[in-house]
């Protein structure tokens, strides 16, 4: 199957299709403030580059900005938004599996900020579309009245000790959150701020070829 570019009522998104597209596992690319569906393409690849890419594109602007959900503030989500958008990603996920005969199953989220931020909803409210996540300094999105079934999901968090976006305190409450539900969670702090580093990505990139041996 050619790689395709496709604009659709739903998201604007690429996917890039492993040679036996059934048979790999997909990746859930979900970018940060400000990104697109081609940013952190790159990163996908270096991480697992067998994997089917599915990218997308955030659809709600801010400043001209594309992000995964609405915000009021820094830190502060709209959180009807953030549960519309996260159930609308969720249904868009159904569709594209059968749109391009990847194993619905087998999908892993790598986000980066707000991209890892919507993938947490994700895990929080509907469970049962990931696999595993890497989150790249995620933030917790919200707290779950009941908390879902996480078991066996294995989820990665890199996060930077003087993140001025996200504190401390919040990274270790979203790992906590997490493991509570099952999930078995591996958190790589490094020293430095928002931004991704080149050791944060090795780790998850030897993260994820053992969520592949597993999966
Ligand atoms: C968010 O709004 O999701 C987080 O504050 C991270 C960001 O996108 O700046």
């Amino acid at each position: 199957m050619a790689e395709a570019t496709v604009k659709t009522t739903d998201f604007v998104h690429r996917f890039l299709p492993a040679p036996k597209v059934a048979d790999a596992p997909t990746l859930l690319i979900l970018h940060g403030t400000g990104g697109n569906e081609n940013d952190l393409l790159p990163l996908g690849q270096a991480l697992l580059p067998e994997a089917n890419m599915l990218s997308l594109r955030g659809k709600v602007l801010e400043n001209g900005m594309p992000r995964f959900f609405r915000r009021l503030a820094e830190g502060v989500f709209d959180q009807a938004d953030l549960q519309f958008r996260t159930i609308e990603l969720a249904d868009f996920l159904t569709e594209a599996a059968d749109r391009y005969g990847f194993d619905a199953k087998r999908l892993i989220a790598v986000g980066y900020s707000n991209g890892a931020n919507i993938a947490a909803s994700l895990l929080l409210r509907r469970p049962e579309k990931l696999a595993a996540a890497a989150l790249f300094h995620p933030m917790v999105p919200f707290v779950p009245e009941t908390l879902p079934d996480l078991t066996g999901k294995g989820i990665f968090i890199g996060a930077g000790k003087n993140d001025p976006i996200v504190p401390v305190a919040n990274t270790v409450n979203l790992a906590s959150l997490l493991t509570e539900a099952g999930a078995e969670v591996v958190t790589q702090w490094h020293q430095g701020g928002h931004s991704l580093t080149q050791a944060e990505v090795q780790a998850a990139q030897t993260w994820l070829q053992q969520q592949r041996r597993s999966a």
